[in-house]
């Protein structure tokens, strides 16, 4: 298979070539012509870019009381559709279970029915001192990145001592760990202080979980990691305010990495309406309930120009879908809405659009905060992540000139909403190859999608910048 005539780009550089695919892999990248029963790509006018990697999804997981609507068959071909062929879902380890129950338990969900490529992190939601061990069972399954919570009290979130004993058995490893910086326990006074004032609506959410209690759990984070050197990530991160506070622990020689995602690039608060509003406009600010909550516009600047500056390294989209209508309706106030949205298939437009067409970040750039950037920091690169001789035919050929409008019936994911309703955009993905396989033309996906695989990932690199 030759993919021809259009821009191939990397994290490097972007340049005319065409890109040859044997057995599934990419053969040769350059100035080639079709041989004999070749089957050609024609892509002209089009850039071929690596597929991206999503760095953080939420598939099938059971949470407040209820389940995610998209499964790991209706997520991962809403990936592809975006022209993600890779996800990093996070396996989760619920009380009680060891680490390799809740992988066990994420291997059952997704073989057989995820259609793109997938790898697992382990969220662990306590620590126990056994876990060391395990976490380097875990590493040889495969699986080098963990998660916590440092919110979601009584459920998921983790005291300073377990942090500490997790930091340091990663550290032994090699291996990271991902953090959901916010101080669980003053959301769950601010959240207390919100309804004694008869405050119950969605739209109270955001004042419960101000920029602060990200910023201070990121400091906290990153003193502790310093007492092992561990390498760590934040994930989701959402606040200008904890820009500085990366740049600050990065000069003490910290091993932090960062992660943003769509939402706090593109969208504020101003999607949670007013205080007092009818059913209607309490629906439509359910809609954003997700942690941290939307910020300010100027919180979205400072996030794009660090992501551009490399204060931020990849972009993942926290994919975690509810659906409006018998989940994000049947909360009675603004802490049972499930927290969460979907944004899975809209990652790559978005960073595109708002990104390069915007003029906030290069192509190259693009490409390094969705693709390569998250190959390299989870061992994947280079057999995913980059277009180049021996990296698996992960291709993705965007035409980078279509404009269309997001409708949520447009989309494949199994929610009943997008967050970027009626957003206007320049950039649309036209076809995607998983290792070589055609999965995507015009935008859908084939009928019959094979199975994807499960990758067993490396060490991180923590250079990425
Ligand atoms: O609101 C969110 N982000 N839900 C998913 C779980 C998490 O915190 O990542
Ligand atoms: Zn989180
Ligand atoms: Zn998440």
């Amino acid at each position: 298979m030759l993919f021809t005539g259009g821009t191939v780009v990397t994290a490097q550089a972007a340049a005319p070539a065409a890109v040859r695919v044997v057995d599934g892999v990419v053969s040769e990248v350059g100035d080639l012509t079709a041989l004999p029963g070749e089957e050609v790509v024609d892509c002209h006018g089009c850039l071929v870019l690596p597929g991206g990697i999503d760095t953080h999804t939420h598939l099938q997981l059971e949470s407040m009381g209820t389940v995610t609507a998209d499964d790991f068959g209706s997520g991962t071909r809403s990936a592809l559709a975006g022209g993600t062929t890779t996800v990093l879902d996070f396996a989760t380890q619920f009380h009680g279970e060891s680490l390799a129950q809740g992988l066990a338990h994420w291997h059952t969900k997704a073989a057989g029915n995820a259609v793109c490529d997938y790898g697992f992190h382990l969220a662990m939601t306590q620590w126990r001192p056994e876990f060391a061990d395990e976490m380097a069972d875990m590493a040889a399954a495969g699986v080098t990145s963990f998660k916590m919570y440092l919110a979601y009290r009584n459920t998921m979130m983790v005291e300073d001592d377990e942090v500490y004993a997790a930091l340091s058995a990663a550290a032994d490893l090699g291996c990271t760990i991902g953090f959901h910086c916010e101080n669980g326990r003053i959301i769950d006074v601010l959240a207390a202080q919100q309804l004694a004032a008869g405050h119950t609506g969605a739209y109270w959410h955001q004042h419960t979980r101000p920029p602060e209690l990200e910023a201070e759990a990121l400091t906290r984070l990153g003193m502790i990691a310093g007492l092992s050197e561990a390498p760590h990530y934040v994930v989701h991160l959402s606040a200008g305010l904890s820009i500085p506070v990366l740049r600050a622990a990065r000069a003490a020689g910290s091993l932090v990495i960062a992660e943003t995602c769509p939402q706090y690039l593109v969208l504020d608060g101003s999607a949670y309406g007013e205080p007092d509003t009818d059913r209607d406009g309490e629906l439509e600010a359910r809609k954003y309930v997700m942690s941290p909550p939307l910020r300010t516009p100027a919180d979205s600047d400072l996030l794009w120009k660090a992501l551009a500056d490399g204060d931020i390294q990849f972009v993942g989209t926290d994919h975690c879908s509810f659906r409006i209508a018998g989940q994000k309706d049947a909360a009675v106030d603004f802490r049972e809405v499930p927290n969460g949205a979907p944004g899975l298939e809209l990652r790559l437009p978005l960073l595109y659009s708002y990104g390069v067409g915007g003029g906030r970040i290069s192509l190259e750039r693009f490409v390094a905060v969705v693709a390569e950037n998250p190959a390299r920091y989870f061992g994947l690169y280079p057999r995913k992540g980059v277009i180049a001789p021996g990296s698996d035919a992960d291709i993705v050929v965007f035409d980078p000139s279509a404009t269309w409008t997001i409708r949520h019936d447009l989309l494949h994911d199994g929610c009943d909403y997008s967050p970027y309703e009626g957003r206007e955009l320049t950039g649309r993905v036209r076809d995607v190859f998983l290792r070589g396989r055609r999965v995507v033309r015009d935008g859908e996906p084939l009928k019959d999608l094979p199975p994807g695989g499960f990758i067993r990932r490396g060490l991180p690199d923590n250079e990425i910048r």
